[in-house]
């Protein structure tokens, strides 16, 4: 009889461990819920939602992502926050506002350092920004790529061809100290405010207008509000994506090594994607009234030098980072 107890004994423990590491094979399903502040027609929304899908597939069901689009997680400086206390694991948030973290990153948002989108797919893709990329890691977060939003330009209710148009002009920049003084030696008014505030500002008269790509120009109808889109083509800032230090940590190294590698292709796909995208927006722009002004970009560009200057002073890192992305040019 005694034999026959430890036998169920025996059967109850089996089944019971067996329960058990389903149980734990279930719960190593991560989900990484990604915040995004603009549309699902964004390129950079397809660009994830197709890397979601082939990480859930190659990594066997174990990761799949979570996009919540629309800035639905708050604003780009508040979704940041999210990721660092690991309330939620991912996000894309313009360069500005890992500066507010990092100084170093003012030289990768500088006016005027990329010369056209494949010198930027080639800094974005050579490696050099690798260093850069993982400092953050004390914050809680580090930087596992970027994509592109094209050059940034200013919009309002006239042409701006000149430095001396901007004069009295506030325009909304991101929220960091370089946007604002970039906005200033450009001649205008730098105003730094969260992308989802701009159309009602401009509305109430607290904004002369924006600086942003055609796509984001279009996605939030802000051509109703400012149809004078001048190319002054200051900007072209990355658009940096954020993981939560433990969430990467605490994959193997396979899974790592195939989120990199997706990563990698998302990007490049991104930029590939990025042109046809400004096209498409452009003629929702035109069709809505907007003007697409051409500028000589010239005056615009020898205004900002000294920020250049003062950025790259800032430290031995900005300084070789910004000669790295220097020599890039082809
Ligand atoms: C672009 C960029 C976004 C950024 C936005 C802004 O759309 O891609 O990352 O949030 O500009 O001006 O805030």
């Amino acid at each position: 009889m005694k034999k026959f107890f430890a036998l169920i004994l025996v059967v109850v423990m089996v089944l019971s461990f067996a329960g058990c590491a389903k149980g734990e094979e279930e719960v190593k399903a991560t989900v990484l819920k990604v915040a995004f502040n603009q549309s699902e027609s964004h390129p950079q929304y397809k660009a994830l939602a197709a890397f979601g899908e082939a990480l859930a597939t190659e990594t066997d069901g174990a990761y799949t992502l979570e996009i919540s689009p629309n800035a639905l997680l708050g604003d780009q400086r508040a979704t940041a926050e999210l990721v660092q206390s690991g309330a939620i694991q991912m996000s894309v948030v313009g360069n500005p506002i890992v500066e507010n973290f990092n100084q170093e990153f003012a030289v990768i948002g500088l006016p005027y350092i990329y010369d056209s989108l494949d010198h930027q797919e080639t800094v974005f893709t050579s490696g050099v920004l690798g260093d850069l990329f993982a400092s953050t890691r004390e914050q809680g977060f580090v930087v596992v790529g970027a994509f592109t939003a094209g050059s940034r330009n200013v919009y309002t209710d006239k042409p701006i061809t000149q430095p001396s148009d901007l004069a009295g002009y506030k325009v909304r920049v991101m929220q960091s100290d370089t946007m604002k003084k970039m906005l200033d030696y450009m001649g205008g008014v730098g105003t730094p405010m969260a992308q989802g505030e701009v159309y009602t500002a401009v509305q109430q008269g607290v904004l002369e207008g924006g600086e942003n790509n055609e796509v984001t120009y279009v996605d939030l109808k802000h051509y109703e509000i400012s149809p004078f889109f001048s190319y002054t083509q200051h900007l072209m800032v990355p658009d940096l994506i954020i993981i939560n230090n433990a969430v990467l940590d605490a994959m193997s190294d396979t899974h790592k090594a195939t989120f990199e590698k997706l990563m990698n292709e998302a990007i490049s796909n991104q930029f590939d994607a990025w042109a046809e995208s400004v096209d498409a927006a452009k003629a929702i722009a035109i069709e809505n009234g907007a003007t697409f002004v051409d500028v000589d970009i010239t005056p615009f560009q020898e205004n900002v030098k000294p920020l250049h200057e003062e950025v790259t002073a800032k430290s031995d890192l900005s300084k070789a980072l910004y000669e790295a992305i220097r020599a890039l040019v082809k």
